[in-house]
């Protein structure tokens, strides 16, 4: 019944009158009369993609969840967002002890360093060796993504630029805001490729990307450090990227939540799975069904909580 109501709105929508070019439906039926071939699978892609997300010290909501001093907390976004691009999350327990850790993270295609504060201590360490064991994957032949948001991001410019106080202070605490796209930048193998063109076009203009943090990087001071500027590129600017997973977030009525933005947060998911589909690890099914995010059970914290919605808790 309802497919049939959208028929007839689509039908009562082609017959007004409008200036567009028509839009038309592929006919492959139309002469000559081909059978479509379905290509097999290929087996240099790796359809079943996982990665991994870290977990961030504390529960989310300063103690009103769990008040456990090995508590640990994702944002069950984050888990949402890899879900859209199509893979399955493997929680990396900060606190874990490292062997386990680092045996997850061969479970993985790829890693997600999510936002958060802490910029010390064990994390910080976490985050450094997840971060040179990356690089040796990289190195060696994998391809296995790494996206780093916000704090992640941050994390990853001090162990880059070897300076741990590489950062700035910067005034921007939940805001959106658009993106700067640096002058004539190369687009191609970076996460904008695919981007629809006039999607790009309104990151530069629309607010459509949340900010919320008081750290980051100019690129005057990111050009002065020479292991910055031979290690990553910088394609945009506003204060750091950030919440990439505004579609799954409501605790801030100024999260962007229009068709764009949750267009945006897509297509960066997308990217990062499709990169982790080019990923040759190919780990034990059984390891990879004991150690899924599936095994714990998220925690509402619409009221509780402190701008999320839901929380995977490690305690
Ligand atoms: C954690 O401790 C604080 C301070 O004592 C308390 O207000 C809060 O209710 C505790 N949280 C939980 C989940 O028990
Ligand atoms: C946290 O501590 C509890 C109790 O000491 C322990 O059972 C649990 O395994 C610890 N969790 C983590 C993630 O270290």
């Amino acid at each position: 019944m309802l497919s049939y109501f959208w028929i007839l709105l689509l039908f009562g929508l082609n017959s007004s009158p409008t200036t567009a070019a028509p839009i038309v439906l592929p006919c492959w039926d139309c002469t000559p009369r081909k059978v479509p071939v379905c290509p097999p699978p290929d087996p240099k892609v790796n359809y079943r993609p996982i990665i991994g997300i870290l977990s961030h010290p504390g529960d989310g909501a300063s103690g009103r969840l769990n008040n456990a001093t090995n508590a640990s907390y994702i944002a069950a976004s984050y888990v949402k967002f890899v879900e859209s691009g199509g893979a399955r999350v493997i929680p990396l327990i900060y606190n874990e002890p490292p062997e386990i850790l680092h045996k997850k993270l061969k479970m993985v295609n790829g890693v997600v360093l999510p936002g958060g504060s802490t910029k010390r201590g064990v994390h910080f360490e976490v985050v450094e060796s997840i971060f040179k064991s990356v690089v040796l994957k990289n190195d060696g032949g994998d391809h296995f993504p790494l996206l780093a948001i916000c704090l992640g991001f941050e994390l990853l410019a001090m162990i880059v630029a070897k300076d741990r106080s590489i950062l700035e202070e910067f005034n921007a605490k939940d805001d959106p805001s658009p993106l700067h796209f640096m002058r004539n930048s190369n687009i191609q193998g970076t996460v904008f490729e695919r981007f629809p063109p006039l999607l790009l076009k309104k990151l530069a203009v629309d607010c459509l990307v949340m900010e919320h943090h008081r750290h980051g990087i100019s690129p005057e001071r990111f050009r002065k450090n020479k292991n910055l500027k031979s290690f990553f590129k910088i394609l945009t600017t506003s204060t750091c990227k950030d919440n990439k997973k505004n579609a799954f977030e409501w605790g801030s009525p100024k999260i962007p939540h229009s068709e764009d933005a949750v267009q945006v947060t897509q297509n960066v998911a997308n990217f990062l799975v499709r990169e982790a589909r080019k990923s040759a690890n190919r780990p034990s099914v059984g390891d990879v069904l004991d150690n899924l995010i599936y095994k714990y059970k998220p925690t509402y914290c619409g009221k509780a909580g402190r701008g999320f919605d839901q929380v995977y808790i490690f305690s």
